[in-house]
Parts: C-alpha cells; structure tokens; sequence
C-alpha cells in the first residue's frame, strides 16, 4: 500500500488503520488494514507508563523496525516521539533515521500551525509525513489532561487553520484525535487528503485505533471511542490458567511433546 493509494481512497472507500509496535502482530495486521502505525501509545499501553512523553526515538525506531519486518503489504508510519522534533534540525535529523533506519513509508508528527516548518523542512528533504491535530497526547501534561477539541467555535476555527495550513505544508493525510465529530465532518469536506480519525465520527475518510484497546488487552480503562472487538484480556488469561494447571497436573508436556 502507497501513500498514493491511501490517498486515492478519500471519497470512495474507506481508510482503515490499526497500531502494532512488533513483527509478530504486524504480521497479524498485514494487508488487513490499508496503514499500520507504530504510535507512541506504546509508551503508555504497552510501556507501562500513564503518558505517551517519555518513549524515546531510539525506542520508536527500534518497534518500527521490528514491525516493518513482519509487514510486506499495508504502509507503515512511525511516530516521532515527544520532544525529537522540537527544531527543525532535530526533526530532519529524526526524521531522516526513520526511512534510513526502518522500511517505513511515512512518519507522523503531532501539532498544527507551530510545526508548519518543521513539516515543510521534512517533506522537502523526501520523507512522508503525517499530521496529528485535536486531542494530542504529546500535549496532555501541558494542557492537564485529554481534552476534547472543536467544543468551541474558537477551537474549530483553529482546527480548520491548522488542517489547511498542514495540508497546504504537504503533509498526505492528517490524524484528527478526539474532535466534535461534526468539526471533522466540516474538515473532512475541506481537505483535499485524508482524514483519519480516532474518537472523531464516522466522517472522517478513515478510522484507527490503538490495538490493545480495540482487542481488549488494555483494560486500565475504556474510552468512549474505543469499541472493543475482542475480550483478549480475558481469553489470554484463561489461556495462562489452563497452562499453569497443566504444567502443575504433569499434563504438560505429554510424551509427543518431549524429546
Ligand atoms: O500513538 C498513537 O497510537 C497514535 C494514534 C492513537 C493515532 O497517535
């Protein structure tokens, strides 16, 4: 999948993308969903941490790199982690070791109207990139939590300005995380990219979600916009219970399953 034909979807099919942060399940994902992205909500629902600030971009190389391994059709994005695209040199300097790095085919970047040249610098030097507006987890500490955005006519205006703005830097779709549904409706109508959506409305040209939370693996608790597709939390532990009490009975291993 190129970004090309991401694109060439807006207003005909729908986009659909999913998190992975490893080969095994990007394996699993592959060529189900037109993207995978390897956010940095790794930091928060795999890294055990109650943020997305303190991953790094060695460690978001890395799961990208291990991801592109086990993906051969659906496009891979990698996240630029909070504060490795502060500057512009910095950012080309990250940016860069994305595609030398990993088989990603674009990298995302969370911000609006402040990261107008940073974007336009990366593109320009032959990297992807994928933009990230409303509710930006980078920003939460700052901001005092997840906040909903497009609530006000000011922050809808503002988010219409960042969309044109991001999209006239060049950027070939445009995250939009937990905005009125009917602001990115009106978003989605303007752009001339894609829109992607988590916690957005059914509007948007595409859909992700993080997936420990859509296969119930995260289960600390459950946003509004997650819908849960399987109960793996639950399947996993029964898995482990039946384990346990197998290796504890001497039902495990059995003479087929010894040397
Ligand atoms: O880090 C992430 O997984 C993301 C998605 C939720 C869009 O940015």
């Amino acid at each position: 999948m190129t970004i090309t034909q991401i694109q060439a979807k807006k207003g005909v099919e729908k986009i659909t993308a999913i998190t992975a942060y490893d080969a095994l399940f990007g394996k699993i994902f592959d060529n189900e969903v037109d993207f995978i992205l390897v956010g940095d909500s790794l930091s928060h629902s795999f890294g055990g941490n109650s943020d997305t600030l303190s991953i790094g971009i060695d460690e978001m190389i890395y799961h990208t790199k291990a991801v592109c391994k086990g993906v051969k059709e659906s496009l891979v994005v990698g996240d630029m982690s909070f504060g490795s695209y502060c500057n512009e040199s910095e950012a080309l300097k990250n940016a860069i070791r994305f595609y030398k790095e990993t088989n990603a085919g674009a990298i995302k970047l969370e911000g609006g109207l402040n990261r107008v040249g940073i974007v336009k610098s990366i593109i320009n030097e032959g990297v992807a990139v994928m933009g990230h507006i409303g509710l930006m987890p980078q920003f939460a500490r700052s901001e005092g939590g997840y906040k909903i955005k497009g609530k006000s006519e000011e922050s809808a205006n503002r988010l219409k300005e960042e969309a044109l703005a991001l999209q006239e830097a060049g950027v070939f779709a445009i995250v939009l995380e937990g905005v009125k549904h009917e602001v990115a409706t009106e978003i989605t109508q303007m752009l001339s990219i894609p829109t992607i959506g988590i916690g957005s409305g059914v509007h948007c040209d595409g859909q992700i979600l993080v997936w420990s939370d859509a296969f119930g693996f995260f289960t600390e608790f459950k946003p509004k916009f997650v819908r849960r597709y399987l109960e793996g939390e639950a399947l996993l532990k029964g898995a482990i219970r039946e384990y346990v009490k197998d290796v504890k009975n001497q039902n495990f291993p059995n003479l087929d399953e010894s040397y």
